[in-house]
């Protein structure tokens, strides 16, 4: 089992403070901002589970950056982040999935080292028919550290090796939240009756290799050749027993990864004759989760180059991602550069 449980009681609190004290130079500005972003969190669990009784379901008549239909709690988990980030004084700019330009700290509020960009909530399509939903995160230190004014693009442009940590939190049969700040992958359990996220795995690793395959294959017609091969040869039997794999996919890039960091195998959603780029966001779904699976002992590739070492041009760009066990993401990637297209 690549999980370690752990029988120690810790708050994520304690622990991101235990993590602090192996920096001494850290300033605790940084356990101050994870401070806020659990607070954010624990609202969002609350609010995720009571959406059909809110009344937070269902659609706006809004249409994001992305041209996708924008659903109330996709608009309602932007403004939780927002306010419970935008004035504790440690972030100078915020980048979200749901916020077409910069979101620019406030005049009144002072401006810290670091970078905040996430995706609020992520796995839309599944708010309204209860399937698990999720909230991504990737913090960077500012690129000059120097000043104390907001933050620009560039400082949210960083290539994903920069992240000083990224996680999620997914709102499934409990609340989990599964962090890396550099030093491996940890995750919390929220207890509801405490109010506490829970320490409850430490230090996962992904296994080497999995029998589980992720990916829409309603969008096969439209793979390029490589990507055709590779799952067609998943799918044929072979005789030590090591295929056929298993397609699972939720449709939640946040669960999809999460079962796949603890069983192994891979996620993908390739590029593909529509989406040239594929449809997933490298700033704040690819990067952020390429850091949790690397972290993991993991890999996560675009096919023929590490996600990690892209340099993002845009912030709502998207990038093909293909990620989790290493030997099945070396797999697909020596199908796609063997393919002639
Ligand atoms: P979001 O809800 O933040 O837009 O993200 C949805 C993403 C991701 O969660 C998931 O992996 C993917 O969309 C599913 O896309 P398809 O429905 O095209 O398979
Ligand atoms: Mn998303
Ligand atoms: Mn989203």
């Amino acid at each position: 089992m690549p999980l370690v449980k752990t029988s120690k009681l810790i708050t994520i609190e304690r622990h991101i403070s235990e993590e602090h004290a192996l920096h001494p130079q850290a300033t605790g500005e940084f356990s101050r901002l994870l401070r806020d972003l659990t607070l954010a969190l624990r609202i969002l669990a609350r609010d995720v589970r009571r959406a059909g009784l809110n009344d937070v379901l269902g659609l706006t008549d809004e249409t994001n950056v992305h041209g996708e239909r924008v659903k109330r709690l996709d608009i309602h988990a932007n403004d939780v982040i927002i306010r419970a980030m935008d004035h504790g004084g440690h972030l100078c700019v915020m980048a979200s999935e749901e916020s077409d330009a910069l979101i620019q700290i406030p005049d009144e509020y002072s401006k810290g080292k670091y970078v905040l960009v996430f995706d609020p909530l992520d796995g839309s399509s599944n708010i309204d028919v209860n399937v698990s939903i999720g909230t991504i995160f990737s913090v960077y230190r500012r690129l000059d550290p120097t000043l104390t004014t907001g933050g620009n693009v560039e400082d949210c442009l960083q290539p994903g090796y920069k992240q000083v940590a990224a996680g999620y939190a997914m709102y499934g049969s409990s609340t989990q939240l599964v962090y890396s700040s550099g030093n491996g992958v940890d995750v919390f359990t929220f207890d509801p009756t405490i109010g506490e996220f829970l320490l409850t795995f430490e230090k996962i690793r992904i296994p080497r290799k999995g029998k589980i395959y992720s990916v829409n294959s309603g969008n096969a017609y439209k793979w390029h050749q490589g990507v055709r091969d590779y799952v067609a040869h998943l799918l044929r039997p072979s005789d030590d027993g090591l295929r056929p794999y298993s397609l699972r996919y939720v449709g939640t890039m946040v669960a999809d990864v999460h079962r796949t960091l603890h069983y192994g195998g891979i996620f993908m959603y390739p590029a593909d004759s529509m989406l040239p780029s594929g449809k997933l966001r490298l700033v704040y779904e690819v990067n952020p989760m390429a850091f949790i699976i690397e972290q993991a002992g993991g890999m996560a590739s675009n096919g023929t180059q590490r996600i990690l070492e892209l340099e993002p041009e845009s912030l709502h760009q998207r990038s093909p991602c293909f990620m989790g066990s290493p030997d099945d993401v070396r797999e697909v990637e020596s199908f796609i550069n063997s393919s002639p297209e």
